[in-house]
């Protein structure tokens, strides 16, 4: 028997068939069913499992979030976060070593910015606005916190089917025109994500070409003078 009636509810949707709640310890294995069906390219080195998922929760309980289904009683999507203060000269560095080899162990207690780690909802569910409940539920985490806002590597799995005829920083230039759509990279520009930059060899992904794209949420809390890096 699951204990989700009992905790805090951080978003819904449906009326109330999907809520955001904290991860727990006991949902391990519904994280890593859904980390699995997101990231069918991913290397096995850097997907996540039932040990990740538990020593997250160790880490920074608050920064791990899922969606749980009340109806089919299942995770139909989750996130991953961890603090760290963030250089934005020197932002191009391989997910792994940001992640502390998935386990966050890099997480900075303190830390001035939120770091996504992973956002997947299972391809069940896509298209109802789970990401959206995430990425809503991370950024009121990144304001409750005070922090200056959320970052990312994003993956452009979309860049793959266009790689043979234009370089990734046209692609990117022309999803973020909204000439292209990309299916990661547009949906974080629609929920108020900017691009700062592109990271060659971010991960070993040939979707997006082992590139991942570092995207900027600013904590509207913060005045303009208080928020340069
Ligand atoms: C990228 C990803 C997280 C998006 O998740 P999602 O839950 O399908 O996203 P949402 O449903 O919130 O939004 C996507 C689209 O669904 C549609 N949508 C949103 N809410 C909807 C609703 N209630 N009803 C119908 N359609 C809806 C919208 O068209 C939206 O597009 P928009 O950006 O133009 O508004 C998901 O595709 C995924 O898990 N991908 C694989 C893992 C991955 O690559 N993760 C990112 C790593 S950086």
């Amino acid at each position: 028997m699951n204990e989700v009636s009992a905790l805090p509810i951080h978003a819904s949707a449906q009326n109330g068939r999907f809520v955001v709640v904290n991860s727990q310890p006991w949902m391990a294995d519904g994280l890593t069913r859904v980390q699995r069906a997101c990231f069918p390219d991913l290397s096995e080195a850097e997907l996540m499992g039932p040990g990740h998922f538990q020593q997250h929760l160790q880490v920074f309980p608050e920064g791990q979030f899922a969606v749980w289904d009340n109806d089919q009683q299942c995770v139909a999507a989750s996130s991953t976060d961890l603090c760290l203060n963030i250089d934005l000269a020197h932002y191009a560095h391989p997910y792994m070593q940001e992640v502390g080899d998935n386990t966050l162990s890099t997480h900075v207690p303190g830390g001035e910015w939120l770091y996504g780690a992973d956002i997947g909802v299972h391809p069940e569910y896509r298209s109802q606005g789970l990401s959206t409940l995430l990425y809503g539920a991370r950024q009121h985490l990144v304001r409750r916190l005070g922090l200056k806002g959320h970052v990312a590597g994003a993956m452009p799995k979309g860049y793959g089917a266009h790689a043979h005829a234009m370089p990734i920083e046209e692609y990117v230039y022309r999803v973020a025109l909204n000439e292209l759509k990309d299916p990661v990279l547009s949906v974080q520009l629609r929920r108020g994500y900017r691009v700062w930059g592109i990271i060659p060899d971010y991960l070993d992904d040939a979707s997006c070409r082992h590139y991942g794209v570092f995207i900027v949420w600013r904590n509207p809390d913060i005045g303009w003078s208080e928020r340069h890096a």
